[in-house]
């Protein structure tokens, strides 16, 4: 089945709010259309209510890099799900490895955030990934098997067939050293078992499950040709323009 490759920049706490507008503007009429690839920025909270108003008449998405479970209470410093859908955001990264690592964030946690996601009428894009030693004594199958039926549990299947993964192995990201397209499609393939063995092969065969980890322009499109891997996550190379654009160019469909 053809799924719609879909390439989304994730900005991380990097750029101005004013560097932001001047990215929104220049990308604004350039996306390719959606009928080839879908393209989205995920930007830190402080810069998604301008990127929503610069893109509204532009294929790009805007997604968040996190969210809260609850939609609003007693909960300092965190963003509801329910204020990005409402300011216009399609999307939102859950579960990436920084987040992991420097926040704490456990499975369970993911797991309740990707509900909330889904219930506020945002898509998840839900991140796994194993590390170098990891990688190195084998294990990564394993592992991000672990953390996806931990992460996507308890979803209705109609939520489930929206879902997107991204695969990003944590020895890949912002390192230069990107994964073979080998191990890519090897993971990304163990990606869409987890979803298959949660809610059927049906939903597995439509959720989009990206690369991500040092994706560049010259690099993409051999992730994108393997069967398994429907686009990218990508961190550097989705902060300029040129490069951005390049990387939408290379992820449309053959
Ligand atoms: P990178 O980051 O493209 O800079 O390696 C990817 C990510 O963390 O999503």
């Amino acid at each position: 089945m053809t799924r719609l490759p879909f390439i989304a920049g994730n900005w991380k706490m990097n750029l101005t709010v004013k560097q932001a507008r001047d990215f929104a503007q220049a990308v604004a009429g350039k996306v390719p259309a959606a009928t080839s690839v879908e393209s989205a920025i995920c930007a830190p909270a402080t810069h998604l209510e301008a990127l929503v108003e610069l893109t509204k008449n532009s294929e790009l998405n805007i997604g968040a890099e996190n969210c809260h479970f609850e939609q609003s209470g007693a909960y300092t410093g965190e963003v509801s799900p329910y204020v990005l859908n409402d300011l216009g955001v399609k999307y939102v990264i859950l579960g990436h490895s920084e987040r992991r690592e420097y926040f704490g964030e456990t499975d369970e946690l993911i797991n309740k955030k990707t509900k909330a996601a889904f219930a506020n009428g945002l898509i998840p894009i839900v991140c796994c990934g194993e590390t170098l030693e990891q990688y190195e004594t084998g294990k990564a199958v394993d592992v991000i098997t672990g953390q996806l039926q931990k992460d996507l549990a308890d979803l209705t299947k109609e939520q489930a067939e929206k879902l997107v993964v991204a695969y990003e192995p944590i020895w890949a990201i912002g390192t230069g050293k990107s994964a073979t397209k080998e191990d890519a499609q090897k993971m990304c393939k163990a990606v869409r078992d987890v979803v298959a063995g949660l809610y059927g092969k049906e939903v597995a065969d439509k959720v989009r499950v990206q690369y991500g980890g040092s994706v560049k322009p010259e690099n993409v499109k051999e992730y994108l040709a393997c069967p398994d891997v429907d686009g990218a996550l990508v961190g550097g190379a989705s902060l300029k323009v040129d490069s951005f654009l390049a990387l939408l160019e290379g992820g449309k469909l053959a």
